[in-house]
């Protein structure tokens, strides 16, 4: 049965799309299994997916998408905001009237020969006052699929929504209409025309031209972080690029912490890590993976929750070793996209097993040997998997109230110079040390390691001037006497020879206990010329062999590197100019200060042995 509403604005809102779109046929989303399955069978006997050995992976399915269409497009995503200063210097703009009529034409009879969707969604647990509605218009049937893994889909949604609720109107097409009788490909989009586009004033989204993952799932990147962070601008909270975690000590205390890292720096892993050996009675349960919304309660504190109810994961490099639970998580009711088809009909990437399987079926649909010499599974294919199959899930998950949250941690991928972890001074300092924050790429024509500033790990995803978004953090911590403490860690950090330093992903657990020991007044700080920084003792290292003079490397600040990163922030924060918060410019030269007092190579065990 189809969702039903009486909400008159939805209604006619639904009518106008369709005069535009000119679908054969419009569908309002129940969210049922019923709905789900159905829609999943005609995309199997469409060729859209490919249905997995039931007795492997039950209620799961490949798709393979155009080798085109494989990732989010920055270049093509734009913030429409009547001014161009309020997009900012890192987004792309274009005046809204201008993109309407762009988006119009665009639009015009582009769902002829297919079925609109309509698609009623909740970020966050139905009914919670943080939560958000939005109701997404679409032309692909595995955006609905992934859509009701990704978010409480449905009739749900509506019943929350009632006769004049609000909402976030998503409009989504592939941009491929077809002639009458002209028979579908397996995966339409429109490469050439792809535009992702944001109105934050009216807080409308449009998305045209591609299908996969944040392009095509309004509710996660376009929503609930571009069109979220400017509702939090300005009602005073926070949308987030981060995961959350509850960290349970063996006596039952539960500490709860948010971190951002940018894309690809193993925030999945970190979401579901398991304590090593040496944490026996410890536990870390898993809140979200990839989006927090914050917002202040009455009693001084912070609470968070995960608006989203799956995973939308990258798969390579998931594995037994490095997420069990991840891999546990996947076992059913899953949708994978891109990545490589076993002999038995199950799915396969590198990462999965150490030992590739003889025969696959890669992610273009061709027989694949290791010999091939090209990856199976594409490096950015994809797991949809609901959240609630993720066996560390915390029992708070869901509670339409948030967990409170007592520390933000920020990391990037540096290879040099960046210690494994500080803690900030204070507030301003903190929100300085995650807007400073970034990650080597690498570039090609020096075959130097050059840093890509992702200021709070949204650069992509910040719906406004960013410069903005800094003075809203400050803002934010300086309602509280007692504000959530902010660290900034490095698991990348190399030695001499190449060779990371930091043993693995289940070993941040120690860094974690160190930030709850922190936040809780147990734990001990030295002030480096960064911030305060754990001594050897203060680590727990049982259960691994790592000696005091690996960890002294780790963590240690030499005086002209640092100056030299003190210096490059300039770079960061002229694009910004006038919008500036002034803390920056004297958090900078503080900076700069304590490093000039310091020695030219500053270390731990110097500082004990030197000066106690
Ligand atoms: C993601 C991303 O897909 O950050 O989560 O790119
Ligand atoms: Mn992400």
């Amino acid at each position: 049965m189809a969702g039903r509403t009486e909400h008159a604005k939805l209604l006619s809102w639904i009518e106008e799309l369709e005069a535009l779109c000119q679908p054969d046929s419009v569908y309002v989303c129940d969210g049922s299994q019923a709905e789900y399955d159905r829609l999943c069978a005609e995309m199997v006997e469409s060729g859209t997916l490919i249905r997995l050995n039931p007795a492997k992976r039950p209620n799961s399915f490949l798709a393979r998408s155009d080798p085109r269409d494989v990732a989010r497009v920055e270049q093509r995503t734009f913030i429409c905001s009547t001014n161009k200063n309020d997009a900012g210097p890192t987004n792309n703009w274009v005046e809204p009237r201008e993109m309407k009529e762009r988006l119009t034409g665009l639009f015009k009879g582009c769902m002829r020969g297919r079925t609109m969707y309509v698609v009623p969604f909740s970020m966050g647990p139905l009914g919670s006052d943080i939560a958000k509605l939005g109701v997404q218009i679409t032309d692909s049937a595995y955006a609905v699929a992934n859509m009701r893994i990704m978010t409480r889909m449905g009739q749900g949604a509506l019943d929350v929504l009632g006769r004049d609720g609000e909402f976030v109107p998503c409009v989504h097409s592939v941009g491929v209409p077809l002639a009458p009788g002209q028979k579908d490909v397996r995966w339409p989009c429109n490469p050439d025309n792809i535009n992702i586009v944001h109105f934050p004033e009216t807080r409308e989204i449009w998305s045209y031209g591609s299908g996969y993952g944040g392009n095509a799932l309004l509710g996660k990147k376009c929503l609930a972080l571009r069109i979220a962070s400017v509702m939090g601008r300005d009602q005073g909270w926070l949308a987030e690029h981060m995961l959350i975690v509850g960290v349970e000590n063996p006596e039952g205390e539960k500490t709860y912490v948010a971190a951002a890292f940018p894309s690809a720096c193993g925030k999945t892993n970190f979401a579901m890590l398991v304590p090593p050996k040496g944490f026996e009675g410890w536990k870390v349960h898993t809140v979200g993976d990839d989006i927090a919304w914050i917002k202040p309660g009455a009693d001084g504190k912070l609470y968070a929750i995960n608006p989203e109810a799956g995973f939308f994961g990258v798969a390579p490099g998931t594995g037994a070793k490095t997420n069990p639970n991840a891999i546990a998580t996947l076992h059913a009711n899953c949708i994978f996209t891109n990545v490589a088809y076993t002999d038995d009909g199950d799915v396969w990437w590198e990462g999965l097993t150490d030992e590739p399987p003889a025969h696959l079926i890669d992610w273009k649909g061709e027989d694949w040997t290791p010999s091939k010499g090209t990856p199976a599974a594409h490096p950015n294919s994809r797991f949809t998997a609901p959240a609630s199959q993720c066996p560390s899930i915390d029992p708070e998950w869901e509670n339409p109230k948030g967990v409170p949250l007592r520390a933000f941690i920020f990391g990037g991928r540096v290879s040099k110079d960046q210690p494994l972890v500080y803690q900030a001074f204070n507030w301003s300092h903190g929100v300085y040390l995650a807007a400073t924050m970034g990650s080597e790429a690498t570039a090609a024509a020096v075959g130097q390691a050059a840093m890509r500033r992702d200021p709070f790990a949204m650069l992509p995803f910040c719906g406004y001037n960013m410069a903005d978004y800094f003075n809203h953090w400050l803002n934010v911590g300086r309602q509280f006497p007692n504000p959530p403490r902010i660290f900034r860690v490095n698991w990348f950090r190399k030695d001499d020879d190449g060779k990371f330093i930091w043993p693995g992903f289940g070993d941040n657990m120690r860094v974690l206990k160190w930030v709850v020991d922190r936040v809780r007044g147990r734990g001990y700080g030295i002030e480096s010329p960064l911030g305060w920084m754990p001594r050897y003792d203060d680590i727990n290292w049982q259960g691994v062999d790592f000696s005091e003079d690996q960890f002294t490397g780790l963590m240690a600040v030499e005086k002209d590197s640092g100056t030299h990163e003190a210096h490059a922030h300039e770079e960061l924060f002229d694009r910004f100019f006038d919008r500036l918060p002034k803390e920056f410019v004297y958090e900078r030269e503080l900076l700069r200060s304590r490093l000039w007092r310091s020695p030219d190579h500053w270390e731990i065990s110097h500082t004990l042995h030197g000066g106690l």
